[in-house]
């Protein structure tokens, strides 16, 4: 292709996203694809002939971006997906123009990535001395990568060496969570070898937030059975309720029991900048890592979590493995910093940190503040609209964005069952009628819809609509 022809082509792509962005508003927030449509793309043969550049932007635009999931809406309150900050989308383009590998060596990408790891760290009040973070593709690889640090950490306290001899002659290891945890940090520990049953899953208290008595108790009958306590995997905003576990209290429990903390706020780790939901997280810079996902509240576009530990010459002793092929002297040919493949899995690693770069800067300390405030405000906005209405029951106190309720009809009145039902037909009808959107979780067994407060243009308005919307098709139904 040359070069004129990709400005050309790359402007019309630019001008067609803009139209559809703007649109975006106006349409259903959710429309399923017809049987005809989803054969059409997934059938779709691969032909022996290119195609234009053009053919493919036009096609795009009537079959891919015509379906969208919902998330640019600012109805859209489902799971934690938000629309894209548009200085990021700017700069994806930007980067994958560029298209570095940002495994390690003397180039600009290197050093955005560090740069945007310590601004991280700094809104965290996490050290930035001593310590080590890379992007990562989200929340659920950034805590494996946390989670393989403490084990390696927990397992060399006992004199034992996982790199050179994996698991076999271990001891058992545990990690503490609460009830509320994200499957993501199961996932991990099953990854990691240690089993699903190294998984201590202990009941959340009334504010679905973990117990440190309950945490304390447990790692000491775990020792007491020759058990290795390995970490505790505390949540700072729970995926279901956004609950934030009282981290302050159990970093304090983790360094007497010489444990390591880490902290699971890929949804909420960013509420730590409210300055009202401040007080939640004290004790978040003292973890020993937390795993953030920017492509979350920051509305980076997905791909972007972050891991940040506070050890960084353990997680380079956790994942450095550099063959003669990628070997480099700092300061001579290619060679710079100690790379991030020594730090992470990843060996080919994009250059994810420009568009990061862009959202953190086009938006300064305080614009991410203020979103954030917002988005907690707007919370308890709804939460009061929904104490407001004898017919909805608000079923957590909203700690940060996410409000969690049902609809009870008279009827259905204590009938636990029935209302699960009753509200799981309610939220499919409301995700396939396109007014708004809403998912659901499981509150200490009972059958929640959810709203995550995530677009920085959902409004009070939107906020009327989606209670308009709960009880017009709870009432239908
Ligand atoms: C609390 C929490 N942890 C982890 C994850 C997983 O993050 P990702 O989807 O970026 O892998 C999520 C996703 O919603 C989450 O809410």
């Amino acid at each position: 292709m040359s070069a004129a022809e990709f400005r050309r082509c790359a402007h019309a792509a630019v001008d067609r996203l803009a139209d559809w962005l703007a649109g975006l508003d106006a349409r259903p927030v959710f429309a399923s694809l017809t049987e005809a449509e989803r054969a059409e793309l997934m059938d779709a043969p691969l032909a022996d002939e290119p195609r234009a550049l053009d053919a493919l932007i036009d096609d795009t635009f009537a079959r891919v971006h015509a379906h969208p999931m919902g998330n640019g809406h600012p109805r859209f309150f489902g799971w934690v997906n938000p629309p894209p900050a548009l200085p990021g989308v700017v700069a994806d383009l930007l980067a994958a123009g560029m298209n570095p590998s940002v495994a390690g060596g003397d180039h600009a990408a290197v050093y955005v990535e560090r740069a945007c790891v310590r601004w991280l760290m700094e809104l965290f009040g996490f050290p930035t001395a001593g310590s080590m973070g890379l992007l990562t593709s989200g929340g659920s690889m950034a805590s494996l990568t946390g989670l393989a640090a403490a084990r390696l950490s927990a397992l060399r306290a006992v004199g034992h060496d996982v790199r050179e001899q994996g698991l076999a002659g271990a001891p058992q290891l545990v990690v503490y969570a609460s009830s509320e945890v994200h499957s993501c940090i199961r996932k991990s520990i099953e990854l990691l070898g240690l089993g699903a049953r190294a998984l201590r899953v202990l009941p959340a208290d009334g504010d679905l937030r973990l117990v440190p008595a309950l945490v304390a108790r447990a790692i000491a009958e775990d020792r007491a059975a020759g058990r290795v306590p390995c970490a505790i995997a505390a949540s700072a905003g729970t995926v279901a309720s956004g609950a934030v576990d009282p981290l302050d209290a159990l970093v304090d429990l983790a360094a007497r029991e010489r444990v390591w903390l880490h902290v699971d706020g890929a949804y909420g780790g960013f509420g730590a900048l409210d300055p009202a939901a401040a007080p939640l997280f004290r004790g978040l810079e003292r973890a020993d890592s937390i795993a953030v996902d920017p492509h979350k509240w920051l509305c980076v576009p997905a791909e972007c979590g972050a891991v940040l530990v506070r050890d960084g010459a353990l997680l380079r002793q956790t994942f450095s493995f550099v063959p003669a092929y990628l070997q480099t002297q700092p300061g001579r040919g290619f060679g710079g910093l100690p790379w991030y493949s020594e730090y992470g899995f990843q060996q080919t690693r994009g250059f994810r940190a420009l568009k990061l770069w862009f959202v953190l800067q086009a938006a300064g300390r305080r614009g991410l503040s203020e979103l954030i405030a917002r988005h907690n405000q707007l919370a308890r906005e709804l939460a009061q609209r929904i104490r407001a209405q004898p017919e909805l029951e608000l079923l957590a106190e909203p700690a940060l964005s996410i409000v969690c309720y049902r609809h009870i009809p008279a009827a259905l009145r204590g009938d636990e069952n029935a209302l699960a039902a009753h509200n799981r037909t309610l939220m499919e009808r409301m995700q396939a009628g396109g007014r708004a959107f809403v998912t659901n979780a499981d509150l200490a067994g009972r059958f929640a819809l959810r709203a995550c407060i995530l677009h920085p243009r959902t409004s009070a308005a939107d906020l009327d609509a989606l209670v308009a919307e709960t009880l017009r098709i709870g009432r239908e139904l």
